[in-house]
Formats: C-alpha cells, structure tokens, sequence
C-alpha cells in the first residue's frame, strides 16, 4: 500500500479499498505541500480534538462524503459540524472497509478550539493500531513515553510506527527511541516536528539513534511517499 506523509502528524493511506487520512493538518502547516481540494479519502481518522491534527478534516470529510473516526465526544463535535462520524473509545477496536481500527490511549490532552474561540472538551486523545491487509500500523498521536507500548508489541507484529519526535507537547526524540524499541516495531516514521519553532528537532539524528539500537528508521518530507 502507498503511504504518503502530508507533515506535521498527517498520514494518508492508500489502502484498497477505503483510502483513509490521519489528522489532516494541511491548510494551517506552513511545511505542507499538499492542497486540502485534492485530498481524496474515504475515512478520516483523528487522534485527538488539537488544532493541529483535526485541521481540515471537516473540509476533507465534506468533500469526500467521508467517514470521521474518532473518539466518542471528538465524533459527536465532528457530526454537528456536519460531517459523518464514527465514534470509538480506547481498548476498542471496530472494523471499516480499509481494515481494523484499535483505538489505544495516549498521554495528553484534548480541547478542541471551536469556531466561536470555545474551548470543547473533546474526549481522550489517542493512539491508533491499525490492521490493513496482513500489515499492522501504529500511530501513536500526540503522547508521551507509556509503559504500555511494550504491551502493543508483544500482542501484535508492528510493521510500521509513527512516532512524535517534537518535544515540548509530546515525547522527545530519546523517549521516541525507547518507545521504538518497546513496539518492536520493523520500521519508525518520526512525525510532529519542525512545524513551529518549539517542535524543532534533527530527524536524521533521530534515524541514526534508531540505527544504533537495530531499529530502522525514515525520515519522510512533508509530500513525501512510501509503500509498505
Ligand atoms: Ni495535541
Ligand atoms: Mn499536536
């Protein structure tokens, strides 16, 4: 499947059928490449309720007549935005036209700033095991280093785990190299950094700090491409 990485936290999956996009931060990411208009999905999986990671998914969902997943209380905001959603809640795991969805826990917070400057609560921010085909995929969201990711790793061969780098809002990139190592993932893609001064982080050293413990690592440019 063709995995195209949009920046910021923002994946996209190819899967066939029911292409999907996590956490559409595109309009407002200032490293993104990619026009919001022609973003084609099928299904919008959020993470959590931030502005930069539920961006332009209503846009995205409208103009795709797109299913949002999301947790329950992020969901239930999404739908009276107008756009169809899906609501989950962490341990729980339901299956979509592209795979499976677990939804797992993840350590942060989750307001969602609405229109009007009102800040909703928007339910637990999360992480996201996803089953597509014979391949297993992790995106952790917006977290900081749990004990549990071991736990994920143990229970399932993961093939690829996207992991936050940036520090400052989530874990840094030497707490992203034990989180690795824990997932026992086969390949880690750094995501959330750069995008603003306080998330500034050297990639490259990242992948190599990987390379020293036997984990690989890429490092992929906001527009940038991969098949898994
Ligand atoms: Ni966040
Ligand atoms: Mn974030």
């Amino acid at each position: 499947m063709k995995i195209l990485y949009h920046g910021h936290s923002s994946v996209e999956i190819d899967a066939m059928p029911g292409s999907l996009i996590i956490d559409p931060f595109i309009s407002g990411n200032p490293l993104s490449r990619t026009k919001v208009e022609d973003v084609m999905a099928e299904f919008v999986l959020l993470t959590h309720g931030h502005a930069d990671h539920t961006g332009d998914a209503i846009a995205i969902a409208k103009q795709n007549d797109a299913t949002i997943i999301a947790i329950y209380e992020l969901a239930m905001h999404m739908e009276k935005k107008g756009a169809k959603a899906h609501g989950m809640n962490i341990g729980g795991s339901a299956a979509f036209a592209f795979g499976r969805v677990q939804m797992t826990q993840a350590f942060h917070s989750a307001g969602y700033l609405d229109e009007e400057g009102e800040m909703v609560y928007a339910g637990m921010p999360a992480g996201l095991l996803l089953t597509i085909g014979d391949k297993t995929i992790y995106h952790a969201g917006d977290t900081s280093l749990f004990s549990d990711m071991q736990l994920f790793g143990s229970k399932i061969p993961i093939d690829l785990a996207f992991l936050p780098i940036g520090d400052t809002f989530t874990m840094g990139p030497e707490d992203a190299v034990q989180a690795a190592e824990w997932l026992n993932a086969k390949l880690v893609v750094p995501i959330h950094y750069n995008t603003f001064p306080p998330i500034q982080q050297d990639a490259e050293q990242f992948v190599q700090k990987l390379a020293e413990k036997g984990i690989e690592g890429r490092v992929l440019l906001p527009g940038e491409h991969m098949t898994l």
